[in-house]
């Protein structure tokens, strides 16, 4: 078992430790390919560049929580965030939120084509999947069909598709908060969810750690797509990576276009709060979860 946090003392050493582990592991997973083919793998590889690996460093806390092997627990990380840059693939798409700008470069499409992107897109979805379904993800073919399927479930059409499918409805409806809260719980929360559940599935842990991790998930995800609407108003482009007014421009249903500003962040900080609160059944082992709580709401990026 590697000790990827054994001489980890902050909570920013640990994301930029896993964030660097996650990226090598990345690599790996994508070695370039000889042939015609070669090019849809470069996009892949442009995709998952970068980013705050959010998602992985909570696939990896979760795993660290039940003694996971960290090396088995990497490559549930990296799965997550293969979806996770298909996803802003798709997202950043003419035919979605068109965007030209993501981390900071130009988007895939932008960079690639679109036709590469959409491809690059469908074939990080597939890679993540195959990724699971190894072997050397775990030993029991059970635990490797309970991770391939809770993750197919949070990001189909009940869960991340289907967000995305009410996020652009919504551009030409009106939505009240309860269906905000439903339309970012399924876009970003569902995968959020999985990440946080991942390491509770490799660890075989209890039921009650179990809802204790989905309530902590339930709430962060949340409050994680508010600050992100937050973001889109109040970040500029260099530091959020991304072309900031978009939501408005594009009249997207968010909580700042339904609340205002000042009681968007009112919640996103009630909701970080209440996230943290979920994790009191764990011991010291989830401080840096608990920290989460905290970067979420106050992250610039
Ligand atoms: C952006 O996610 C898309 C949302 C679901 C809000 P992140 O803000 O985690 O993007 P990266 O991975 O850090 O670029
Ligand atoms: C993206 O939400 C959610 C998914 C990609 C599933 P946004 O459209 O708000 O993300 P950004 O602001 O482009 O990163
Ligand atoms: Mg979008
Ligand atoms: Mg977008
Ligand atoms: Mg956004």
């Amino acid at each position: 078992m590697s000790d990827l946090y054994d001489e980890v003392t902050s909570f920013k050493d640990a994301l930029r430790v896993t964030a660097e582990a996650v990226e090598d592991q990345l690599l790996d997973l994508m070695a370039d390919p000889d042939g015609p083919e070669a090019y849809v793998w470069e996009a892949m590889r442009y995709a998952v560049k970068g980013g705050k690996r959010l998602r992985a460093f909570l696939a990896m806390q979760s795993g660290h929580l039940f003694d996971v092997d960290e090396e088995a627990m990497l490559r549930v990380a990296a799965a997550v965030e293969c979806i996770h840059a298909y996803s802003l693939v798709h997202d950043d798409l003419p035919s979605m939120d068109d965007d030209t700008l993501r981390r900071g470069r130009p988007t895939t499409h932008v960079e690639f084509g679109e036709a590469t992107a959409v491809l690059a897109g469908d074939a990080l979805q597939s890679l993540a999947f195959d990724i699971l379904a190894d072997h050397d993800t775990h030993g029991d073919p059970y635990i490797r069909c309970d991770l391939v399927s809770r993750l197919a479930q949070a990001i189909g059409g009940h869960g991340m598709v289907g967000g995305q499918m009410i996020d652009l409805e919504a551009e030409s409806q009106e939505l009240d908060i309860g269906a905000v809260i439903r339309l970012h719980r399924l876009k970003t929360g569902a995968l959020i969810a999985f990440a946080c559940q991942s390491g509770a599935i490799m660890g075989r842990a209890s039921r009650d750690a179990r809802h204790a991790l989905d309530a902590f998930a339930h709430d962060l995800g949340l409050a994680f797509q508010v600050v992100d609407d937050l973001l889109d108003i109040s970040g500029d482009a260099e530091t959020i990576g991304k072309t900031p007014g978009k939501d408005e421009a594009r009249g997207k249903a968010t909580f700042v276009s339904i609340l205002g500003a000042a009681r968007a962040r009112d919640q996103a900080e009630l909701l970080a709060n209440q996230a943290k609160r979920h994790l009191d059944l764990f011991d010291e082992k989830a401080d840096f979860l608990r920290d989460v709580c905290s970067y979420v709401t106050e992250r610039k990026n």
